[in-house]
């Protein structure tokens, strides 16, 4: 049942907010275009980041960027932190992914995205001091079914029992990492299939969730802001995630301990990472992928497909928008 308390009041995320938004992850894959194959992905990862911040300057919330490109010394812009937005509006904490995969973007390959994602105003969790996080993540049917504490092997069967259908159709997304190894080999030994990702584990949490994308989990190590991302959008898709901070070494995990965040295989579950259903996700393709096409040049024209998840309502949007290229590149 929707909630018209959350839709009504001005000071929180409201759905218009959600389509204001897209026109940033628009702008930033668009500027990314010049760069995508070309093996840059700093110069890519620069031009999105640039192209998203002045159009979220134009939007009229007052965000603060709990998830950004770091902390504000090393990042000039979207720093932890930072406000954007024109400041009258909903308050929103924001997370930006201006790329999530960049080296995919610079090699041309499948799945890379452009993301942000809302939330109410301090709803969000800053996990950001400890870099990686373990996760798992599942449609709708992995909700009480499936838990990141259980052997891999017991998920797999647990799942598929949900889902009906036998074990071998089971396919679960992992990046293909050396820190994986023994997870896929899990994963194959329980009989499920694997889909290896060379990066991009947004793309691969959402489509795990998502009815009919093909893949049915998301596990494995990737970004714990990605994981906080991931979470507005399972939110809206009704899904199931959890995530364990993953810390590489004792000093980041006195990090982590010191921004107080919990640590020694503490279990986040979906609303310790993002409180409440009111979360905006939203996603341009940078380059081709399962969720949506990557942004493409013809002629005079720019294409874009973005995606528009919304929490309140479990809705999942798509939209196309075709850019004047003399208008942007
Ligand atoms: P970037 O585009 O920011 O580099 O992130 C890509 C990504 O694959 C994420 O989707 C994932 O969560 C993370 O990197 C995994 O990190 P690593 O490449 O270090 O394993």
């Amino acid at each position: 049942m929707v909630s018209l308390t959350a839709e009504m009041s001005p000071l929180r995320p409201d759905r218009n907010l959600a389509l204001e938004l897209v026109r940033a992850t628009e702008a930033a894959a668009i500027r990314a275009v010049p760069f995508i194959g070309r093996g840059a992905k700093e110069a890519a990862d620069g031009a999105a980041v640039d192209a998203m911040r002045a159009f979220l300057g134009t939007v009229d919330f007052d965000g603060t960027v709990i998830i950004g490109e770091g902390e504000k010394d090393n990042a000039p812009m979207l720093f932890n932190g930072e406000r954007v937005g024109t400041g009258r509006g909903p308050k929103c904490d924001i997370a930006v992914d201006p790329i999530d995969g960049t080296s995919l973007t610079a090699a041309g390959r499948n799945n890379a995205l452009s993301v942000i994602a809302v939330s109410d105003s301090g709803a969000m969790l800053d996990a950001s001091s400890v870099f990686y996080m373990d996760k798992i993540v599942t449609g709708p049917a992995g909700v009480g079914v499936v838990d990141i504490r259980l052997p891999v092997k017991e998920n797999i069967h647990r799942l598929a029992k949900a889902l009906g259908k036998p074990v071998e159709e089971i396919v679960v997304s992992v990046l293909h990492r050396p820190r994986h190894e023994q997870l896929i080999a899990e994963i194959r030994e329980a009989g499920a299939g694997t889909r290896l990702m060379s990066d991009g584990d947004v793309a691969g949490g959402i489509n795990a969730a998502r009815h009919g994308a093909r893949t049915d989990m998301c596990i494995g190590v990737g970004g714990s802001p990605e994981g906080i991302v991931t979470t507005c959008a399972i939110k809206a898709l009704g899904g199931h995630i959890q995530g364990r901070l993953w810390p590489r070494d004792d000093d980041e995990k006195q990090r982590g301990i010191d921004a107080g965040l919990k640590l020694d295989g503490h279990v986040y579950e979906a609303d310790d990472m993002v409180r409440g259903n009111n979360t905006i996700f939203v996603a341009t393709g940078v380059t081709d992928g399962a969720l949506v096409a990557g942004v493409r040049r013809e002629s005079d024209y720019v294409y874009t497909e973005s995606v528009v998840l919304r929490g309140v309502s479990g809705t999942l949007r798509r939209i196309s928008s075709e850019h004047l290229v003399s208008k942007w590149l």
